[in-house]
């Protein structure tokens, strides 16, 4: 896909190249001086009068009329040097590969070098280059029927660069790469309607994912859990045609199975709600509600693929929320593995009882740090929007460390409070140690907190992604859909984490 040359020269033959205009070099000085040159000031004819812009993320497409090999130029503006971050090459990356994609190219050169000033060096720039590819270009496929017309996709990208050692930026093409791809593996996990993954389907996507990489894996069946107790998941699998899987996946990057990161991701392949049905409108899009497992399997997926010295759990609880007459109700009491009872007053709160035994379960196989992803509440999209992801904690020195990921990543998490009276709420039940839904006031929170009863004092993170993991809107670095949020995060946080005593 990716080739890295050294030899910039305007005799190479392409059938695009892409270049980066900073607001600067709008007077093409620099690198990109002997291009207006070559085109006797005409580029800088384009830029005066407007039809060629450096504003952030603004495409400009210029035949070269024989004046090289090249066919075209595609330029992408690129905002002032002074305020240029990884984030933002990234995003003028994926709005010029979908304008190159939207040209039927199948190659396409780029000139690295462009993309690099502000707060990018030329490793940054060529991680935002593939990782900008892989996402903006991403589509999921669907199931309508394919017309006879052959399609004509990219294939070859080669970039050029002087400035950058041609052995790192091959390595950094490789890193983003493998986030850009993770990324889409989980989008398309999301996107997939229930009837096409279900509990079973997942636990052998996780198996695959296992052989390829070389993960232990481990899938608990329903005689199993029953053996261990995993009340809490069982009850909300109990009304469910399809059988539940604990799904497990180890891997194992230092000597020791010390400092485990414990990963869970909530894997409902489909809410309906349960007896505590959700409304005919609320009810579309949650297929999407194993959000969470699939950010925990594209992480996964980036591990396997960087192999960092690390020792990582992933657990996902995953089956349906469905209602008949075997189903779980209001007012049932269930008993989760970690022995804690529980009054369901709601069956539509039923993330945070599939996650209590997956949590106590991840500590079960050593996980000394816990950060749970899930699609927990509409609670933390009337808080926070669509773009921000909730998270909660009982642990400062893990929370930075997984917003320090989230920054890089370029997806924003903000913290919600958890105080003794919220952890009151969640065991103010008269009857069994602890309540599903204590009622709506906060409930972003109240879910948190439940679920934080299970960690108890294992440092923990949790994320609630059900604003984040679906957009309607189409972004340059992806279409309306699954977003495959906190698939990034999560890989970066177990890149660079740092093991420290609580
Ligand atoms: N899966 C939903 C949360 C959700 C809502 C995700 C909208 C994506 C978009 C979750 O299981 C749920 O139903 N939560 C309830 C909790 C309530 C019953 C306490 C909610 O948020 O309304
Ligand atoms: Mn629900
Ligand atoms: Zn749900």
């Amino acid at each position: 896909m990716f080739t890295v040359k050294q030899e910039r020269t305007f005799s190479n033959q392409h059938e695009a190249m892409i270049i980066g205009l900073f607001e600067k070099s709008e007077k093409f000085e620099g690198s990109l001086k002997g291009l207006d040159e070559l085109f006797e000031g005409q580029l800088t004819e384009l830029v005066k009068s407007g039809d060629l812009s450096a504003k952030k993320n603004a495409v400009g497409k210029v035949h070269t009329f024989g004046k090289m090999e090249t066919k075209r130029l595609f330029f992408v503006g690129l905002g002032k040097d002074k305020s240029f971050t990884f984030e933002t090459a990234r995003e003028a990356l994926g709005k010029v590969f979908k304008e190159v994609t939207a040209a039927k190219l199948s190659e396409v050169a780029i000139d690295l070098d462009s993309f690099i000033g502000g707060h990018v060096e030329g490793m940054d720039a060529a991680h935002a280059v593939s990782e900008a590819f892989a996402l903006s270009t991403y589509e999921f496929e669907g199931y309508k029927q394919k017309s006879n017309e052959p399609e004509k996709k990219l294939e070859s990208i080669v970039v050029y660069t002087n400035a950058a050692e041609e052995e790192d930026v091959r390595a950094s093409l490789t890193v983003g790469y493998a986030y850009g791809k993770a990324t889409n593996s989980a989008r398309t996990l999301v996107n997939l309607p229930g009837n096409m993954l279900t509990a079973t389907d997942m636990a052998n996507y996780a198996k695959e994912l296992g052989e390829t990489y070389d993960f232990e894996v481990e899938i608990l069946e329903k005689e199993d859990m029953m053996k261990l107790g995993m009340g809490a998941l069982l009850a909300v699998n109990q009304g469910s045609a399809e059988p539940p899987k604990m799904i497990v996946l180890k891997y194992q990057g230092k000597d020791e199975w010390k400092d485990v990161l414990g990963l869970v991701g909530k894997g409902i392949t489909f809410d309906t709600g349960g007896y505590s049905i959700k409304p005919k409108d609320g009810i579309v899009g949650m297929k999407s509600d194993m959000g969470g497992a699939a950010a925990v399997l594209g992480a996964m997926e980036v591990i396997g693929e960087l192999r960092p010295e690390q020792n990582v759990v992933a657990v996902i609880p995953s089956t349906d929320n469905m209602v008949s007459g075997t189903a779980f109700k209001p007012d049932d009491v269930i008993t989760a593995m970690s022995g804690k009872t529980i009054e369901v007053l709601n069956t539509d709160a039923e993330g945070r009882l599939a996650l209590a035994d997956a949590v106590t379960y991840a500590k079960h196989h050593g996980a000394n740090y816990l950060v749970d992803v899930a699609t927990l509440t509409g609670g933390v999209i009337i808080a926070l929007g669509t773009d921000t992801t909730g998270a909660i904690t009982n642990n400062e020195a893990l929370f930075e460390q997984v917003v320090e990921a989230s920054y890089e990543a370029g997806e924003p998490i903000w913290r919600l409070p958890i105080f003794e009276k919220d952890k009151e709420r969640v065991r103010s039940s008269k009857i069994a140690d602890l309540n599903n839904s204590p009622g709506r006031e906060g409930h972003a929170i109240m879910a948190g907190a439940f679920i934080g009863e299970f960690a108890e004092d294992t440092p923990w993170v949790h994320l609630d992604i059900a604003g984040t993991a679906t957009t309607n809107k189409a972004s340059n670095l992806g279409p309306a859909g699954a977003t495959g949020v906190m698939t990034r995060t999560l890989a970066l946080f177990v890149e660079r984490f740092e093991p420290f005593r609580s």
